[in-house]
């Protein structure tokens, strides 16, 4: 699903974000990627739906190698990978049920079937209730449910998800990564970035740890950090 080898992230202003960062990441597999603030995390996410393109090195998505991407190719590319993001943006003027709906109606999916996936989606993250409500109306917890709605309504075979669980209480996020998991199980990989030591240790996934744009670690059925 994810392959990169040598890859490099120079931002304009200098910062090596990522340094020959080598790995391969296979259809099915549910990933956490840890480390410190800056370890470039959310950059890799982030030239993985190609918001970013390599400075260096090899990256391929789903068969595509995304530096080659043409700009008309790009959001037909991103039509099957879903994406939560560090700050979980939806649209204040939306309802929820338009804030899902979105995703679907820009690809021009029949109004019948939008109603009907996201239905079903609203209903997965229990939020079926609170479909004709505006997100400043939802807490915390919610406005990232609803967001999770809409990043697998379009059945991403690709999950990317940006700290989905940050600024939430302990038993919402453990609901978030149920989801997840359930997700995951219905064929979805899924890359996850976050700083959730309890529950990287509890999920008994693989682990991806960066440090300053490298590679230090990468564990199957990791812990958040080396056992001392
Ligand atoms: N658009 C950008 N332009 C310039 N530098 C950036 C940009 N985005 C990130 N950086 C820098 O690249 C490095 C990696 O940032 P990144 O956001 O990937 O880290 P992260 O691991 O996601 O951190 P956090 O855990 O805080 O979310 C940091 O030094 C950051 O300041
Ligand atoms: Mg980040």
């Amino acid at each position: 699903m994810i392959q990169a080898r040598r890859l490099t992230k120079k931002y304009d202003n200098g910062v090596l974000a990522l340094e020959n960062l080598s790995l391969h990441i296979k259809k099915g597999e549910f990933v956490f990627l840890v480390g410190p603030s800056g370890a470039g995390k959310s950059t890799f996410l982030n030239l993985v739906i190609r918001r970013e393109t390599p400075t260096d090195g090899f990256l391929s998505v789903a068969g595509r190698n995304v530096a080659l991407l043409k700009k008309q190719e790009i959001p037909f590319f991103r039509r099957r990978i879903g994406y939560i993001f560090q700050d979980y943006k939806l649209f204040p003027n939306k309802t929820v049920r338009e804030n899902v709906s979105f995703a679907l109606e820009v690809i021009e999916v029949d109004p019948g079937e939008i109603r009907k996936r996201v239905n079903f989606v609203l209903d997965l993250v229990g939020l079926i209730h609170k479909a004709e409500v505006f997100p400043s109306e939802l807490s915390g917890g919610e406005q990232q449910r609803v967001s999770l709605a809409r990043a697998i309504v379009n059945r991403p075979l690709l999950l990317l998800a940006d700290e989905p669980t940050g600024n939430l209480d302990p038993d919402t996020s453990w609901e978030i990564m149920e989801l997840l998991r359930e997700i995951n199980r219905r064929g979805t990989t899924i890359v996850m970035a976050t700083h959730n030591r309890e529950i990287v240790n509890r999920m008994q996934k693989r682990v991806i740890a960066l440090e300053k744009g490298r590679l230090v670690r990468d564990e199957s059925k990791g812990g958040y950090a080396v056992e001392a």
